[in-house]
């Protein structure tokens, strides 16, 4: 939510920042802007609601000039309206300074109220421009950016990610960030801001995560990272592993089709390194000690939407191999109830962004009661896992379709290594269970190669169902949450009604919704692994065929026990009854993908929507 992008250096600054601001869009976002400071000292801005392409046409009729200095800004409305004029930048003093903001200012109300006593005026509904201004009147106050963008970030609460420039110094953009991300880009001869090094991963790929509460400086030559207090910082520079060209389509018609498709590659490279010689083993765990592993007494799950459902995939097999008893809480209820956490609980985050604004309060909270946290998250240098004890990276590379695909297989596969890294550890399964476990996972990227096979035919399916209003989706055990998820992928995708439901509850109230015509997706248990579960499975699915529901299971190979009773049968390979979720959630994905694309929807960028939640 909200993109962020500030440079300095010998390059046309309008181009880097919009190319970065592209790199951005993934992140949500209804209004743009941009403001530019050339070596003169002019200062020159343009900011528009809408797409990055209506700020680029007005750009094209009113250029601006062309500076080395820039700060650039996508925004996802919260205080005010996404219109021209709430877009960042805000100016203030006498529009010599401009600033742009990602989070949320919660003493705003109370600042503006001083500002305005002041003799301040507003121009837009947004709580940011209260920061500008606050800054503008500092910075007549001392004649020193730096030193009034500390004394300003000192009077704000909330959460906030700031860049500001001024005229008056050019060839400086200073930035400050407490609970939403910032990431410097180290350049030769110039530097680079962002809300995530996608922004500037083309010209560097050495980076710098600004940890919380800190202020940074940027110069063509020089970086300087303090606390608010203006004391010196320590940095600690890292290599970024993806390259510009793994955010870019390659060729596919969307990036979530590339995604869909890359998803062999997200689990075969997030066990890479993890299983040598057949045993599994996560060296980022070692900071723990196995000790502290032994101790563990439960373990709580916080995460939300899809991450969240991976998280409930992984109960079940962490339960079952480790022994440990597993809660999965959506991180907003977390935090606002007084949840049980002691030194024997673990927490463990899950989060494809790693900035998820709700996530990372639960984590804050839960050491903050004494328990350890675990940061299960796709993106280095990302906040969740910087305010973790131990971060278990998924190795997806960047998804930047808004809907999660491929980083939900990651998390299940990162998971599951951790569930097995734990039963090893704490010695709940024998070796030779550890190993049929082990090669079970190894085999799933060459399966899922085989799922994706059947990708047209689900296509069709989808375009057959064009015009259907409601989608039920009932699983079982570890089917369960991919029915929630089969159903929240078309909620997001396609914007059809649809609901997930655990196959035992039908009878309990859901199946009042069946009605002739209902199309339903039913997740089918293995008959070899589940050999209690796949009959109940079966019987639901008669339940609902004899009031009319068209049936679309989801079955293992040979399973010919479905076959009279279900219209449709997509079929995925035998895998052990644990791992049956990385197989089925591909055609659900696909499905509500193709439904999206057949109403002519934004399958990347669906409406509303926004890749990483930095807000409440
Ligand atoms: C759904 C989706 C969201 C995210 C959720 C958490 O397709 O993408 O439900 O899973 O917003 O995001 P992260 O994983 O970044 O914390």
């Amino acid at each position: 939510m909200c993109g962020i992008v500030g440079y300095v250096g010998e390059r046309n600054s309008l181009d880097v920042l919009m190319g970065g601001l592209r790199r951005l869009e993934y992140r949500g976002y209804d209004s743009a802007g941009v403001a530019v400071v050339d070596d003169e000292g002019d200062l020159e801005f343009a900011k528009r609601a809408g797409k990055l392409q209506v700020l680029a046409d007005e750009l094209g009729r009113h250029p601006i000039h062309r500076g080395g200095t820039g700060i650039g800004h996508t925004r996802w409305a919260t205080h005010g309206g996404p219109t021209d004029r709430n877009a960042h930048p805000h100016l203030a003093d006498d529009d010599k300074l401009a600033l742009i903001h990602n989070g949320i200012i919660e003493n705003f109300s109370e600042l503006k109220e001083e500002l305005l006593a002041d003799g301040a005026e507003f121009l837009s509904e947004t709580d940011t421009e209260v920061a500008a201004v606050l800054l503008g009147r500092e910075y007549r106050a001392t004649g020193d950016l730096r030193e009034a963008f500390r004394r300003t970030v000192r009077r704000l609460e909330g959460a906030f990610t700031l860049l500001a420039v001024h005229k008056d110094e050019p060839g400086v953009v200073v930035g400050a960030r407490r609970n939403s991300p910032l990431v410097i880009g180290l350049g030769d001869g110039e530097n680079f801001l962002g809300s995530d090094v996608a922004a500037f991963v083309e010209f560097t790929k050495r980076a710098v995560a600004i940890g919380q509460d800190q202020i940074v400086a940027i110069t063509a030559g020089e970086v300087t990272v303090t606390d608010f207090d203006g004391n010196a910082v320590e940095v600690e520079p890292f290599d970024v592993a993806w390259d510009a060209s793994a955010a870019e389509k390659g060729g596919w018609s969307s990036f979530m089709a590339k995604e869909v498709a890359e998803q062999p590659d997200a689990v075969a490279n997030t066990i890479r390194g993890r299983i040598v010689d057949g045993v599994v083993s996560i060296p980022e765990l070692d900071q723990l000690g196995d000790d502290a592993l032994r101790s563990i007494r439960r373990i709580t799950v916080v995460a939300c939407g899809t991450a969240a459902y991976a998280g409930m995939v992984s109960k079940y097999a962490i339960e079952q191999w480790a022994r440990i008893p597993v809660e999965v809480e959506l991180s907003h209820e977390f935090r606002y109830r007084e949840p049980v956490i002691d030194d024997g609980t673990l927490v463990v985050s899950i989060s494809q962004s790693g900035e998820t604004m709700d996530t990372l309060m639960a984590v804050k909270y839960a050491r903050e009661q004494g328990a350890k946290a675990i940061s299960v998250c796709n993106t280095q240098g990302a906040t969740i896992p910087r305010e973790s004890d131990a971060a278990v990276y998924t190795h997806a590379g960047p998804e930047v379709a808004v809907a999660s695909t491929k980083a939900f297989v990651a998390q299940i596969t990162a998971l599951y290594l951790f569930g097995l890294h734990l039963a090893r550890v704490r010695g709940t399964l024998s070796e030779e269970e550890l190993a049929a476990q082990v090669a079970e996972l190894q085999a799933i990227p060459e399966k899922i190669t085989t799922v994706l096979e059947q990708g047209e035919r689900v296509g069709e399916l989808a375009h057959w169902m064009s015009d259907t209003r409601s989608v039920l989706f009932l699983g079982r055990h570890v089917g369960y949450p991919i029915a929630l998820e089969g159903a929240l992928k078309l909620k997001e995708l396609a914007y059809i009604h649809a609901e997930g439901f655990a196959a035992g509850e039908l009878k309990h109230g859901p199946i009042a919704l069946i009605e002739p015509g209902q199309p339903v997706f039913v997740v089918v248990p293995s008959p070899r692994g589940s050999a209690t579960l796949h009959p109940k499975v079966v019987s639901n699915i008669q339940e609902i065929r004899a009031r009319g529901a068209r049936v679309i299971a989801i079955a293992e190979a040979g399973d010919a026990a479905v076959l009279p009773f279900a219209d449709e049968v997509i079929r995925i390979p035998l895998a052990g009854p644990l791992f049956e979720p990385l197989l089925a959630v591909v055609p659900l994905q696909i499905f509500a993908m193709e439904l999206s694309q057949a109403k002519g929807l934004d399958v990347d960028q669906p409406r509303n929507l926004a890749k990483s939640v930095t807000v409440e």
